[in-house]
């Protein structure tokens, strides 16, 4: 990890593309996606992961940062915004309705945490949320290739990974 004064930027991650071999679900466990092939069609897209569903940093701040500047964020070209979590399918569609992110993020379920993993983006949860979860990130992807990728120093903060930041380094 390389810091710096506004970021914590994870070099290790860039250039890097998605395991072609990943799974994630929409909204239910039969509704899967090739993480690879669905951010590998789009020329930029972000990926935020969250630590989890309905908590209050994710609910109040974290995704609703990503509604209120998703028309700057399509203006500076990007096509695509997913939000991943290591919560099952069910509970990612009804915080997706909760939060009416209708078509502008595409909520991803991990619910076994493989894709976090594999990404080494999680971590020990267990005392709050009773297991493994994601840490909180943000990654742009340009044509499916990482290209910055923020992520919060203490895991779960809010800094800069909203979006308010990513609109700065886009
Ligand atoms: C949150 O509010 O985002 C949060 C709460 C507990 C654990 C992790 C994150």
């Amino acid at each position: 990890m390389l810091r710096a004064s506004r970021v914590l930027f994870s070099s290790n991650l860039v250039s890097k593309s998605f395991n072609s071999a990943s799974v994630l679900q929409r909204s239910s466990p039969a509704d899967t996606v090739i993480p690879a092939e669905l951010f590998g069609s789009a020329k930029k897209a972000i990926l935020i992961g969250v630590p989890g569903a309905f908590t209050p940093g994710c609910s109040k701040t974290h995704v609703p940062g990503y509604l209120k500047h998703y028309d700057e964020l399509k203006n500076k070209g990007v096509e695509l915004i997913g939000c991943v979590s290591v919560n099952d399918a069910f509970v990612m569609d009804a915080w997706g309705k909760d939060l009416k992110v209708g078509d502008k993020v595409t909520m991803l379920a991990d619910p076994q945490g493989k894709f976090v993993k594999d990404l080494e983006l999680d971590f020990d949860a267990s005392a709050a949320l009773g297991g493994y979860r994601s840490k909180r990130f943000a990654l742009v992807l340009e044509n499916g290739k990482i290209t910055k990728a923020f992520v919060e120093p203490n895991n779960t903060g809010l800094s800069v990974t909203l979006a308010e930041n990513l609109l700065k380094e886009l």
